[in-house]
């Protein structure tokens, strides 16, 4: 299993929680029942799966894909850890990535 930190907006709360290889981050949240919502399920048409991954692992993580930088651009507080949950898949090099929740995210699907 890999352990995932989900830490809440407001830095006060954290939520550890466990994934498998191949699940994203945003499946994580959901089995666990954190406030990540992921509307458009995973297709980078919402940007609701907003978050902001810990410096010292977002150099294991791929580059994000032009499509997810448009999509991106269009959240609330974009910083240069902004990732898009559905797309970070876990691997065991990411055992304990910790993950800051965004205050507020926009929903594009509405
Ligand atoms: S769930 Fe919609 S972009 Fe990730």
């Amino acid at each position: 299993m890999i352990k995932v930190v989900f830490i809440e907006g407001d830095g006060t709360t954290e939520h550890v929680c466990e994934g498998e290889e191949g699940q994203s981050l945003l499946d994580v949240a959901h089995k666990y029942d954190i406030n990540l919502e992921g509307a458009c399920e995973g297709s980078m048409a919402c940007s609701t799966c907003h978050l902001y991954v810990d410096e010292t692992f977002l150099k294991q993580i791929p580059i994000p894909s032009e499509e997810e930088e448009d999509m991106l651009d269009l959240t609330y507080g974009l910083k240069a850890n902004s990732r898009l949950g559905c797309q970070i898949i876990l691997n065991e090099k990411l055992d304990g990535i910790r993950v800051h929740l965004p205050v507020s995210t926009r929903n594009m699907l509405l």
